[in-house]
């Protein structure tokens, strides 16, 4: 059996009656989560900018027999589109206690081609629409007494990759690392959790032109103890655990999930 199909098969009931908010459920590591914890037995609320992606998420889901709701695309950017996307979530579903922000998008430049448009423009995808979504969410996820947000840091929060042009990233992935901290400190007397899972290289759309890229596969690959490349479900998984009742006792912690790339 292939690897791909080991991770995602299993279904259960790890996350039966909680609602989940995924944004990014367009590609990738949103998709993978959105899919997850539908066949873990979420209520599964996706959002994308990317209405066609999304749609295609739904369709997966509904050939295994499930179901995400998606409704229109939203730009995580846009503070009234968020705050109506939350409201329409709690006002369909009645509460919300799972949050996964794993949309954003990055420019990958050097520092000398990279211009201040483009570096404000990495920060706002990745770090102010994480902001955006957990202020909406964070009265709903107070009131559920047991809300858990999983954030997206990654190995660019901690180490710099040979050959990646990742500044802007790795400040917004660093910014969003720092933020979760804080958010677990002001969440937990509220039974409020909040973590990061710092991924290693997961192909899915924003990396998979990168992969194609000479020389990058190696530098990855000296680095992953474990010599294959990430999938979203590897994520997932570990999503799965944060968002369930088992982590109760996890929070501001972030999990490394990247063949052991930063341990060496
Ligand atoms: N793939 C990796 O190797 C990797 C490694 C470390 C961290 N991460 C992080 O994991 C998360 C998911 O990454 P991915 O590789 O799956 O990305 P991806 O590009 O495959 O998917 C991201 C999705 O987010 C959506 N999106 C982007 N900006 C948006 C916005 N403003 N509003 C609404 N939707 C928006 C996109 O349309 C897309 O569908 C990101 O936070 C990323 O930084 C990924």
């Amino acid at each position: 059996m292939e690897q791909n199909d080991k991770l995602r098969i299993k279904k259960g009931d790890r996350l039966k009656g909680k609602i989940a908010l995924v944004t990014g459920i367009g590609s990738g590591i949103g998709k993978g989560c959105a899919l997850m914890f539908a066949r873990q037995g979420a209520i599964v609320v996706g959002t994308d900018l990317n209405a066609p992606g999304a749609q295609n998420t739904v369709a997966e889901a509904a050939e295994e027999g499930l179901t995400i709701h998606f409704s229109q695309a939203v730009d995580l950017t846009d503070e009234s589109q968020v705050n109506k996307m939350v409201d329409q979530v709690v006002a369909e579903h009645g509460a919300l206690h799972i949050l996964v922000n794993a949309a954003a998008t990055a420019v990958f430049k050097w520092i000398e081609e990279l211009d201040y448009a483009e570096w404000q423009l990495t920060l706002r995808a990745e770090l102010d629409s994480v902001f955006l979504v957990c202020k909406a969410a964070w009265p709903h996820l107070k009131a559920s007494e047991s809300g858990s947000i999983i954030n997206f840091a990654s190995a660019n929060a901690y180490m710099a990759l040979d050959g990646s042009p990742a500044l802007a990233h790795c400040a917004g992935k660093g910014g969003v690392l720092s933020l979760t901290r804080q958010l677990a400190m002001e969440g937990g007397p509220f039974k409020l959790r909040a973590n990061t899972i710092s991924p290693g290289l997961i192909v899915t759309g924003a990396t998979a032109p990168v992969i194609e890229q000479p020389g990058f596969l190696d530098a990855v690959m000296a680095k992953n103890m474990l010599k294959r490349l990430g999938q979203p479900e590897d994520i997932a998984w570990c999503a799965v655990y944060l968002a369930s009742d088992e982590a109760s006792f996890v929070t501001g912690a972030d999990f490394s999930v990247d063949a052991g790339a930063i341990a060496w």
